[in-house]
């Protein structure tokens, strides 16, 4: 994967999916993956603390390009997780909005769990908004419940505060 990424949009309707570990090479893209995902970005240097913090882990799933076509590696989204002892918590998910309904979350989720399935982590956990239906369908279809709420959580430009629905993943 390129570290300046490409900005093109996804042409193909089942891309290729590769991953590989989000380090701080990858900063820019994952910020600019990130602000396509929320109204709140985190910026390059964000990401890289986020990611110095010790059990901190980051995936990036990108779609290869094709030198026969000259097209070049295309970020498709990233998962960034924080672990400590034995749980760990999603800090953030997103997948390009052109990419998304393709499988690429499931994909990410799909290979933290593999790692965490490796570790001493028994339990994974996250905050959703109570209106991100996209979300909540992807954790719910991978085996997430709902264990508490909290109230007012996520503030709105426009509107009143959002509840966070809390979601738990057992191992
Ligand atoms: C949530 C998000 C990461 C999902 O990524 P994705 O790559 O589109 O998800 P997938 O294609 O892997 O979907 C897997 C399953 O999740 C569910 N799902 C995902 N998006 C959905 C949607 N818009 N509506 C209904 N179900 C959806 C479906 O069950 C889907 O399986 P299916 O396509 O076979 O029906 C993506 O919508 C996104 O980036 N949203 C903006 C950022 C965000 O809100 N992140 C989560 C913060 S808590």
């Amino acid at each position: 994967m390129t570290q300046t990424g490409a900005s093109d949009p996804v042409t193909d309707q089942t891309p290729k999916i590769e991953l590989v570990p989000l380090t701080a090479a990858f900063a820019p893209v994952a910020s600019a993956l990130h602000a396509q995902g929320f109204d709140d970005p985190w910026d390059a240097d964000a990401i890289i603390r986020l990611l110095d913090v010790p059990g901190a882990f980051g995936i990036l799933a990108y779609q290869p390009g094709d030198p026969a076509q000259n097209s070049e590696d295309l970020p498709l989204g990233f998962v960034l997780m924080q672990t400590v002892l034995d749980e760990a918590e999603i800090n953030t998910i997103t997948v390009a909005p052109a990419a998304r309904r393709m499988g690429v979350g499931k994909k990410l989720l799909g290979v933290v769990e593999e790692r965490l399935r490796a570790s001493d982590v028994t339990r994974m956990l996250l905050e959703v908004a109570v209106d991100n239906d996209p979300a909540i369908a992807l954790y719910t279809q991978n085996g997430f419940s709902e264990v508490g709420r909290r109230k007012g959580y996520y503030a709105r430009r426009n509107s009143a505060p959002v509840d966070a629905l809390v979601l738990e993943r057992l191992l």
